[in-house]
């Protein structure tokens, strides 16, 4: 199993939306997911329509009562398992950081689903602050996905994340970018095509080829509980996302090869 963290410490950026849309796309295509819902606010557990039972995330497992591998629960949709967000998570902020090795905590309760044969792909959703929970998946995951939106001030953003993974590499010496994907582009604006060439010029390959589009059926499909390529299978937004997985596979596969993530220094 491979883990990734998708973060950005910005809110409403399209990482949820990110990670329930890759994840669902990656089970139709007969991979085995699993999806962690890391934010308190739980919109990946409610993206996908599944009703949470309380205790039921894997805070207990970040505090060291359970063990990750009981939280994991099955999901309507064939190949995508999900360990559920909730309210508890929020506890974690004060809880944690009270804990020795708090920083790692999340690192030490999936170490060894990484070496089980049970998932493929494994997608921590980060809630969007630089707080205790996003730092411990950054510890955790071998590599992370950001998605940024196609706005001002994306950049800024930006080098705010890179610093982090720079000092969090005292943990996790070998975590990465797998890419970062734009998201909510707007094709009437010169402003989205502005922010994606300056990230292109920054982040050369780093960033995904395909661009996800603003589309009112993507921000539709979390109130009716479906991934978008249920909730409106043939539509512009579900063509995007399932045009990222094909370039995340192809990545996966060492179709394409990067220099290493580029340090603070290079924004
Ligand atoms: N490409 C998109 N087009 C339209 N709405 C989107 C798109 N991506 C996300 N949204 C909506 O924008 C809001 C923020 O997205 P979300 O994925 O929850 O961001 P984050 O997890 O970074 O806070 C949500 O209401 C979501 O449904
Ligand atoms: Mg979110």
């Amino acid at each position: 199993m491979k883990l990734f963290a998708i973060a950005n410490q910005k809110g409403g950026v399209g990482k949820t939306t990110t990670a329930v849309n890759l994840s669902a796309c990656l089970a139709e295509k007969g991979k085995r997911v699993l999806l962690i819902d890391l934010d308190p606010q739980a919109n990946a557990t409610s993206a996908i329509g599944f009703e949470n039972g309380p205790g039921n995330s894997i805070y207990p497992a970040l505090i060291g009562y359970a063990k990750v591998e009981d939280k994991i629960a099955v999901t309507r949709y064939k190949g995508l398992s999900l360990v559920p967000g909730d309210l508890d998570l929020a506890g974690a902020e004060v809880e944690v950081a009270r804990l020795d090795d708090h920083l790692t905590r999340l690192r030490a309760a999936t170490r060894s689903m990484l070496t089980q044969n049970a998932f493929d792909y494994a997608f921590l959703d980060c809630p969007p602050s630089l707080g205790i929970l996003m730092t411990n998946a950054l510890a955790a995951a071998d590599q992370l996905i950001i998605p940024l939106q196609c706005e001002y001030f994306a950049l800024e953003g930006l080098s705010k994340i890179v610093h982090v993974i720079d000092q969090i590499r005292a943990v996790n010496p070998t975590l990465t970018i797998a890419g970062i994907v734009m998201t909510m582009f707007d094709g009437r604006t010169n402003l989205s095509q502005q922010v994606v060439d300056e990230v292109r010029n920054h982040f050369k390959k780093l960033v995904y080829q395909t661009i996800i589009p603003r589309s009112v059926r993507l921000g539709e499909a979390p109130s009716f509980g479906k991934p978008i390529i249920e909730y409106d299978s043939n539509g512009i937004g579900a063509t995007a996302y399932r045009a990222l997985t094909v370039e995340f596979l192809n990545r996966e596969l060492g179709h394409e090869r990067f220099a290493d993530t580029p340090g603070v220094a290079a924004i």
